[in-house]
């Protein structure tokens, strides 16, 4: 393991049936993320989501290394097999940890990493006071909305298709996991107005 990782640098999981061995997750700080790393990562971005158009390197790099950054790795010889980013901020004021990246080498899905990345995900936001996870999905994307909502994932009530669904022209969807009352209140309540603001326009 790197020097940098952080500490707790790695957590040893239980194994599940799927998997040929107990998952070890590494983590790393946007900052401390070793280069080779790096560049592996951006090939896994850009392998995994061509389908989806060209992936913005430079966009996915500011934001990798952000010093706010997580990034978690499942390692195999030196070898990035998963990856999630993550960080912890602010959405319409409700403090959540947002996923960047879930990423699985081809070769490796289906083997529960994805869901075992997104759940050490989570529980890092509990740990730091986030009321609850969020990201962006390509709308597109089928398998990963199956997947997110499979982890209890649903449409956001800020996400573009519910603030406005008749001429939503966003090729993104907003998911969000909640688990404190007030926030998903909150965020139902930002959704309606954003909603009634869009039917006045
Ligand atoms: C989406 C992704 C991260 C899922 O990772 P994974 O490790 O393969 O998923 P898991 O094995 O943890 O899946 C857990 C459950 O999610 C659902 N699921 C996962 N992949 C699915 C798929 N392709 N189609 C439908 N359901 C799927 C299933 O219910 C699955 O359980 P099962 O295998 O017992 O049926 C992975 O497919 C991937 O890296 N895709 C390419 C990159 C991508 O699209 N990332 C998301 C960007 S927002």
């Amino acid at each position: 393991m790197a020097p940098d990782a952080l500490e707790p640098a790695a957590c040893a999981q239980e194994a599940s049936p799927y998997q040929l061995e107990p998952l070890v997750i590494t983590w790393f700080r946007g900052a401390t993320v070793p280069t080779a790393l790096l560049s592996q990562l951006l090939h896994l971005v850009e392998t995994n989501m061509r389908r989806f158009g060209p992936t913005d390197t430079r966009r996915l790099l500011r934001q990798t290394t952000h010093p706010r950054q997580h990034l978690l790795l499942y390692l195999r010889g030196g070898s990035i097999c998963a990856a999630a980013s993550c960080r912890v901020c602010h959405e319409q004021r409700a403090r959540v940890v947002y996923l960047y990246e879930l990423q699985v080498v081809e070769a490796y899905r289906r083997r529960k990493i994805g869901a075992a990345l997104l759940q050490q995900v989570e529980q890092f936001g509990r740990d730091e006071g986030a009321m609850g996870a969020m990201l962006t999905v390509n709308l597109a994307n089928h398998a990963a909305i199956r997947f997110y909502s499979g982890c209890g994932f649903a449409v956001s009530p800020i996400s573009p298709s519910a603030c406005d669904p008749s001429r939503s022209e966003c090729e993104y969807e907003i998911m969000q996991k909640v688990w404190d009352d007030a926030t998903a209140r909150e965020l139902e309540r930002r959704g309606e107005r954003a909603r009634k603001w869009l039917a006045r326009t």
